[in-house]
């Protein structure tokens, strides 16, 4: 029970933090006014409404039954009296009908008091108009040869302060609302920011303004995440520099290797070994290429469908075929993000003799899919493909002179732009790689 009243209040509550919490400061107020207001229409509005109208009809009873007994004079006297002293217009129409439209409102409690209040005294005899006329009602009476007709002021059956009340009720709340909109703005924008600062983070962009503002909690959660994200780049440039000493150290004795097997006799067993010391070199020379591009480009506005037009001219036109259904733009890093394209282009075209790329948009991501027509992948290699140095059955690939980092590197370069890579079987054959990119 409980479980099905969660979900319906977390399907129809606002999502964000600050209309949240501006209803939990607004709802009471509301409830509260419309309380206040409902009470006081139903105990105090509506019953002086009743008095009011009560002596009024009263007064009109009166006047009616002095008119029944008086003679010209004393009618001209009473109505006169009437229309100093009451504020009441009176009219006397000898050979005239009541109207036969109804002109009274059904639900308007002014209306309906009065209504409530003739009859009995006169049964079906009388008509009034509450429409026509802002200030004044028009009543009219029939006895049994003549209309009397009455203009009096509304304000005799309705209490006019109800405006009034009205307002001051409302302009205190709304008034408190517009200032629980201002604090609640300024107390819910260094989460917004935290948060911010932490997606940014963790799509390996740079962070450097994070300043701690807002409420304690909210300033030590960023002064936290501030050091967090200290120690984890920390720890990220130590592996990479130490990777990279270690690469570049390799280099010295291998050259050394690669001289002392010119020199050896068993020219066999030496060319075999300088054609694996070539590619342990080449695989060295690829890490420290892609850790030095890695440590120094910036984020900014690419357009996706120029740069892997860019990248596509490279190679021979009848080989790549190109589609585009909208123009992206995401953040990011340029050349990183060719490196990665070219590697997945690359080994398309490599295993495959064509390759089909197409553009889309999706719901915030911007989506690369490059298929080609080569042999594919088996389903249980679409994991191992990714590690460093992993390659397929080398006999396949003898021909070429990859040492496997390619994938790799371009799934750590979509990685760390908050992106993923996904490979699948293509139609045309061969395998479909699956970029998405955030934008
Ligand atoms: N389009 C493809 N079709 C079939 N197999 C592929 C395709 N792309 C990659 N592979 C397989 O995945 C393995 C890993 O690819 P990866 O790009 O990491 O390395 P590589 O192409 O062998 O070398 P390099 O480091 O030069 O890119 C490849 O050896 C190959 O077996
Ligand atoms: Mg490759």
């Amino acid at each position: 029970m409980s479980f099905g009243l969660n979900n319906f209040l977390k399907k129809f509550l606002p999502k964000r933090l600050f209309y949240r919490a501006l209803i939990i400061v607004a709802a009471p107020i509301i409830l509260l006014q419309l309380t206040i207001s409902i009470v006081f229409f139903d105990s105090i509005w509506i019953k002086a409404n009743k008095g009011m109208t009560k002596s009024l009809v009263s007064e009109v009873k009166t006047l009616f039954d002095s008119f029944d007994a008086a003679d010209s004079e004393t009618i001209i006297f009473l109505t006169n009296a009437y229309k100093k002293n009451f504020d009441f217009v009176i009219n006397i129409n000898k050979s005239e009908n009541l109207p036969t439209t109804r002109s009274d409102r059904r639900f308007s409690p002014m209306d309906r008091s009065l209504r409530r209040e003739l009859k009995p005294i006169f049964g079906n005899n009388y008509w009034f108009d509450t429409v026509t006329y802002i200030d004044l009602v028009d009543l009219r009476v029939r006895t049994d040869d003549q209309i009397i007709q009455i203009f009096f002021p509304k304000s005799k059956i309705a209490p006019s302060s109800v405006r009034v009340f009205v307002l001051w009720i409302t302009l205190p709340s709304l008034i408190l609302i517009l200032i629980a909109i201002l604090f609640l703005r300024n107390q819910t924008r260094p989460i917004v920011k935290l948060s911010k600062a932490a997606e940014r983070f963790g799509r390996g962009e740079k962070v450097d303004d994070l300043r701690p503002s807002g409420a304690s909690e909210i300033r030590k959660a960023t002064i936290e995440f501030d050091k967090m994200m200290k120690r984890i780049n920390k720890h990220l440039n130590q592996r990479s520099e130490m990777l990279s000493g270690i690469s570049h150290d390799l280099r010295t004795p291998l050259t050394r290797l690669k001289l002392q097997l010119a020199m050896t006799d068993k020219k066999d067993t030496a060319k075999k070994m300088a054609s694996d010391i070539d590619e342990m070199e080449k695989m060295l020379n690829d890490y420290l290429q892609y850790a030095k591009s890695q440590s120094e480009e910036d984020y900014i506005e690419i357009n996706i469908n120029e740069l892997v037009l860019d990248i596509l001219e490279n190679f021979d036109h009848s080989k790549y075929e190109f589609k585009v259904s909208e123009n992206v733009n995401i953040n990011g890093r340029k050349n990183l993000l060719r490196r990665s394209l070219t590697n997945i282009v690359e080994n398309g075209l490599s295993y495959g003799d064509k390759i089909h790329v197409e553009i889309k948009k999706s719901v915030g991501n911007a989506i690369v899919i490059i298929e080609d027509n080569g042999p594919g992948l088996p389903k249980k290699e679409y994991e191992n493909v990714f590690k460093p140095f992993y390659r397929v059955d080398k006999s396949r690939s003898l021909n070429r002179s990859g040492v496997g980092l390619g994938l790799s590197i371009s799934q750590d370069i979509i990685k760390s732009h908050g992106g993923n890579i996904l490979l699948s079987e293509s139609k045309y054959k061969g395998l479909a790689v699956k970029i998405s990119l955030p934008f």
